[in-house]
């Protein structure tokens, strides 16, 4: 495939707020990401900041003791390479096979990793029986392939590319022609509400690539989301490719934060760079995630150079043997520097539902809790923020309604009715604040959340 690809020049400035280290509340399990250390870790120094760091993935090569040694130590978050894709899931119609992804779930779920999916609808990889459908035949076979797919990881994918590449490049700022444009122009926010009533836990996300900056696709995108926004079109996400050619470019930050702006999370989705400023171009893309508060994370499209989809170009931050390039190291000290603390907020969730402060005057700590529910479960995610003072450990009463069943939960060790800090968060700022989540069965009706500080 061809493709352009973006380079950019100009330094991101940086908001100077320091990240002290988490001083955990006494008794608190110490639950590091991947269990490694805080700070040496892409995954857990992103976890610090509230953010996770993921890497593409192809189970074929999950036999391979460096390439998931490399895996389970440095990244939180996992994107299938290409077994999510139609072609792989759907390669006859009605007749779906989750061989390789299913794979690729049960090691992030055995190395607790999350999971990001890609993609349900794209132009390409298509089967070729899809290829060769258009018009109300093809409508329906799109949106039973995600329905179905969607479906079937339901509970199990922070988010989803519902769909990935429909805007053109160049100038027009539209849509690019396809079977699946043809279909009619609405067939994104079809596969849109599709995905949400299919997997209403999971995050949804639309996909592009040379969006990183201000241009004219990128600003196509932006209008297709604040019309959705606006429209209640179920979108949560914006992924933002970034296979770079150099340095980002100098608008990088500023177009994360008009798409933060409209209320949608952004997430650094393909992230890859060639060129010979390629440690100062990896540290440039953290800074921009970490200056932008919903900016979640960011992943990488590969683990070493050898298993990059660039053939040649070297783009990744580990060389054929495994070993950390430079790239690597800037990227590890950019997640550690100075950056904001803060956790993306809730984006698609209602407003809070109850509230509770906790803690005494000037020094404690207030928690709030939002829910997204459907039928049969919900997914709470419940907001720390300090008072006057910073605090050094946060614990929040919260009883799981009667008739409700706890099924996962992240940024939290949760002893009964109490949810305690885990050692990257438990240090909160004065007036700022993180979030821990948990998914479960049920219906959440009455959730009122106290906290006390350590
Ligand atoms: C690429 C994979 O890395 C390759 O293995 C495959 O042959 C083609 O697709 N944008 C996307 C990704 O959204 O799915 C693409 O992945 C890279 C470009």
């Amino acid at each position: 495939m061809t493709r352009t690809i973006r380079g950019g020049r100009g330094r991101l400035r940086l908001a100077v707020t320091l990240a002290a280290v988490s001083a955990v509340a006494a008794g608190a399990a110490v639950a590091l990401a991947s269990g490694a250390e805080a700070g040496s870790t892409l995954g857990a120094s992103a976890a610090e900041k509230g953010r996770y760091f993921g890497t593409a993935v192809a189970a074929g090569k999950l036999s391979n003791s460096q390439y998931t040694g490399i895996l389970d130590r440095e990244f939180n978050m996992i994107t299938p390479e290409n077994e999510m894709k139609w072609d792989a899931t759907e390669p006859t119609q009605g007749q779906f096979r989750y061989t390789g992804a299913d794979q690729i779930v049960a090691h992030a779920q055995a190395h607790g990793q999350r999971m990001r999916g890609h993609a349900l609808l794209w132009y390409q990889q298509e089967p070729g029986w899809a290829q060769n459908m258009s018009g109300s035949a093809l409508r329906s076979a799109m949106m039973n392939h995600v329905t179905t797919v969607a479906g079937h990881y339901k509970g199990k994918i922070y988010a989803w590319d519902v769909v990935n590449e429909a805007f053109a490049d160049g100038n027009s700022g539209g849509r690019r022609d396809s079977n699946l444009q043809r279909t009619g122009n609405d067939w994104i926010e079809a596969a849109f509400r599709a995905a949400r009533a299919a997997d209403p836990g999971a995050k949804l996300c639309y996909n592009d690539y040379n969006t990183d900056g201000i241009n004219a696709k990128s600003t196509g995108v932006y209008n297709m989301v604040k019309d959705f926004r606006s429209r209640g079109v179920p979108i949560d996400c914006v992924g933002f490719q970034s296979h770079l050619g150099g340095l980002p470019p100098s608008d990088y930050q500023a177009n994360l934060q008009r798409f933060a702006d409209l209320g949608v999370e952004v997430q650094i989705t393909e992230l890859d760079i060639s060129g010979s400023n390629q440690a100062t171009a990896y540290a440039n893309v953290v800074k921009a995630c970490l200056n932008v508060s919903r900016c979640a994370g960011i992943t990488t499209w590969g683990i070493r150079d050898s298993d990059s989809w660039r053939t040649g170009e070297n783009p990744l931050l580990f060389d054929a043997n495994g070993n950390k390039k430079a790239a690597y190291t800037a990227t590890l000290n950019a997640l550690n520097g100075p950056g904001s603390t803060v956790s993306t907020p809730p984006v698609s969730s209602p407003p809070p539902v109850s509230s509770s402060p906790g803690g005494g005057t000037g020094n404690g700590c207030t928690a709030t809790v939002s829910v997204n529910q459907w039928e049969g479960g919900f997914v709470a995610t419940v907001r720390v923020t300090a008072g006057s003072s910073a605090i050094n450990g946060w614990t929040v009463t919260l009883p799981v309604p009667s008739g409700a069943t706890v099924t996962g939960s992240w940024n939290v060790t949760r002893s009964g009715n109490s949810w305690t800090n885990v050692s990257y968060n438990g240090h909160v700022e004065a007036g700022q604040y993180t979030e821990f989540g948990f998914q479960a069965t049920g219906t959440a009706s009455g959730l009122n959340p106290a906290c006390s500080a350590a």
